[in-house]
């Protein structure tokens, strides 16, 4: 089975949804950047407080800075046998500089990645953006709409007060989409043409999706 798992798709397409699923099942870390940039805004740390100006407007943070947080990360010994990369890369320029940081693990990219993109229509999205809540605590994605919690603006699993992405604003949403279509979906091709793509209709309900997930995962 593949150890390295990338995951392409616009904002909104259910990346952060089904990759904690799968590093739960895999047992394996899942390295999700926005949450990572947004910790350290939380934080106000130097790193933080370069990312903010960038989240705010949903440009990208600038890639040396990405681009060491994600090294850092990956050549902890958890990662050893795997991890599960949501978020990163997001341009051709992070593309290569993973290929450059895997170098440096005992991985091999075509033989020990797969990249899933998410394919999915933009117009579904932005209302799945602005309906979404998170819980601060322990992470869980929520849909005000298509995947409510229990109790209205509680964490099912640890009673938080759940909240709004702050970039989860019409505006943002939009800008992001531009920076998408822009930055990340050239992606698409360069994994392609590597030989390691797959790609599920993530227009589907999310236990569809994870199924359609697993026999991609498993079947490699
Ligand atoms: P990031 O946090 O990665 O945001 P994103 O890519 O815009 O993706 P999202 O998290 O918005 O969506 P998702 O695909 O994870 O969907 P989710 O599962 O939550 O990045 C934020 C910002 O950080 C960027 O704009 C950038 O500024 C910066 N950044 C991050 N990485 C960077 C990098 N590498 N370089 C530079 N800057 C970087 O689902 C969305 C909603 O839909 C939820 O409410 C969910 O419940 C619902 N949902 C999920 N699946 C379904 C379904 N099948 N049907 C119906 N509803 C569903
Ligand atoms: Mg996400």
């Amino acid at each position: 089975m593949k150890k390295i798992f990338i995951f392409l798709g616009p904002p909104g397409s259910g990346k952060g949804t089904q990759t904690s699923r799968l590093a739960d099942k895999l047992s394996i870390p899942h390295i999700d950047t926005g949450s990572l940039l947004r910790k350290n805004i939380e934080e106000n740390t130097p790193l933080g407080i370069i990312a903010k100006g960038f989240i705010d407007k949903g440009n990208l943070a600038p890639v040396e800075v990405v681009a060491k947080v994600i090294e850092d990360r990956i050549l902890k010994p958890d990662c050893a046998n795997g991890f599960i990369l949501d978020g990163f890369p997001r341009s051709l320029e992070q593309a290569y500089e993973l290929d450059k940081i895997i170098e440096h693990t005992s991985f091999d990219l075509k033989k020990d990645a797969l990249a899933v993109y998410f394919d999915i229509d933009n117009d579904v999205l932005i209302q799945r953006l602005i309906n979404r809540r998170s819980c601060p605590k322990c992470g869980t994605i929520y849909n005000l709409l298509s995947n409510p919690p229990k109790i209205m603006d509680y964490c099912d699993i640890c009673d938080s007060k759940l909240t709004l992405r702050k970039d989860d604003n019409e505006e943002t949403a939009r800008a992001r989409f531009v920076t998408y279509e822009k930055e990340t979906a050239p992606l698409y091709d360069y994994y392609k043409q590597l030989g390691i793509l797959k790609e599920l209709d993530a227009d589907r309900p999310i236990s569809d999706i994870w199924e359609s997930l697993k026999e991609i995962v498993f079947e490699e």
